[in-house]
């Protein structure tokens, strides 16, 4: 099966040599083509080029994107799309005035979901998870790390990881787990940590590793949470069951956890709205990207990641979402990369890079998405017709996109 495209406006994020992210200076070139074609063949893209270079064949389907941008779709690398019922009632109370950390220790927060997830049987779960993972594809985004994290019992986090594999299975965009098994201290073990720690390390491990059910460990290593150390420990074990580090960290407080996640070899570390000069030297010549999370600053009234100051340091950057029902109830990475450019001035194209190729080396797979290169799955997004891609920031809650294309299929 052939799909042509042909006049494409502006074809963006092209690389005929594949890369795996890009960092400081770099995140401000996006190459693209004005007047482009691109080829699809069966799942992958097969070729594109200049207008003048389209190839004369017979496609199967021809689309004229007269007018209108094509790109990578998103690579959203950090996510809690499988959880049970939402969070309403908390986001009111805080409005209200209560904080986040006023919330968790009333019982609420992360404890509150894993209490509905407990309660809601694994059919119900994936089902409600399902509508989120079509929502998102819908906006363009092609591939998406999910976490485990609300079950905080082995039989609720094997729970949410069995339904992750079942999204893989049944849908086309890719799909990568972690095991998020230290998302908080569940109430039974407030005052001993280190039983709850046993738990993770000799029974929730060695039965996800048994399933396959993972690619990546996590935890929310902050105070009043997982410290340095447990974290450490978590990591260690993790590493024996092949599993790399992506941890969540500095969202509150920083308490020189990069350092312990870098020495660890984390794939990366995600929030960093709080980041020290000695964070900075800690992530600079490592291979851990670092991943902001721009809608949870705005949505719970926190700092944003000081973008400009990473990448002067010549750090890469990456963007995720956080879709989950606590800090972040939205899997709009459109809405991601607007509010980039716009809360951390980013430019449109260092927000377009992180939210593709570096969004994709944050999951593992930037050999295979986050970029038009010639091999690569077929993930693309056809916008509307566009002045120039800066609309796609612009005019930040405009749909704009027209079709999505996931493994050669539009969706
Ligand atoms: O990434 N910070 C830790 N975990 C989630 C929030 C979890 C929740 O409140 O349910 C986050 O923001
Ligand atoms: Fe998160």
């Amino acid at each position: 099966m052939q799909t042509l495209i042909i006049n494409i406006k502006e074809l963006l994020q092209v690389r005929d040599n594949p890369i795996d992210k890009v960092s400081g200076a770099e995140m401000a070139i996006l190459p693209k083509i004005d007047n482009a074609f691109l080829l699809i063949e069966d799942n992958l893209i097969a070729d594109f080029g200049s207008m003048a270079n389209c190839p004369t064949i017979k496609a199967d389907q021809t689309i004229d994107a007269t007018g209108k941008t094509v790109l990578p779709t998103w690579c959203d690398s950090h996510t809690h799309i499988v959880y049970a019922g939402n969070r309403i009632q908390e986001f009111v109370d805080r409005i209200n005035g209560l904080s986040y950390e006023e919330i968790a220790n009333r019982g609420g927060g992360i404890l509150n979901s894993a209490k509905k997830l407990n309660e809601t049987n694994e059919e119900d779960i994936y089902n409600q998870s399902k509508v989120r993972l079509e929502e998102i594809m819908q906006q363009g985004t092609g591939a998406v790390e999910i976490k485990s994290g609300y079950g905080l019992t082995v039989d609720g986090e094997l729970k949410m990881l069995r339904v992750i594999r079942k999204l893989a299975a049944n849908y086309p965009i890719k799909i990568k787990a972690t095991f998020l098994g230290a998302h908080a201290f569940p109430t039974e073990y407030k005052e001993n940590h280190a039983a709850y720690i046993d738990l993770i390390i000799n029974e929730m491990l060695p039965k996800i590793s048994e399933g396959k059910l993972a690619d990546y460990i996590d935890t929310f290593l902050e105070t009043g949470y997982f410290s340095v150390q447990e974290t450490e420990k978590i990591m260690e074990a993790g590493k024996k069951y092949g599993l790399i580090p992506k941890i969540h960290v500095n969202q509150f407080t920083a308490i020189n956890g990069i350092k312990a996640c870098v020495k660890y070899e984390a794939l990366s570390v995600d929030h960093l709205e709080i980041v020290t000069d000695e964070d900075i030297e800690d992530l600079k010549g490592s291979k851990t990207m670092p991943v902001a999370l721009p809608s949870c600053s705005y949505f719970i009234s926190i700092p944003y990641t000081p973008a400009r100051k990473m990448m002067a340091a010549g750090l890469p950057l990456a963007l995720a979402t956080d879709y989950n029902p606590g800090t972040t109830p939205s899997g709009n990475m459109n809405f991601v990369v607007a509010t980039a450019c716009i809360k951390m001035k980013m430019t449109p194209e260092e927000a377009i890079n992180a939210a593709t190729i570096n969004g994709a080396y944050a999951m593992g797979i930037s050999q295979t998405h986050g970029s038009i290169t010639k091999g690569k799955s077929a993930n693309i997004i056809i916008t509307k017709p566009l002045t120039t891609y800066y609309e796609m920031a612009y005019s930040f809650t405009s749909n704009l996109i027209e079709t999505v294309f996931i493994e050669g299929k539009a969706i």
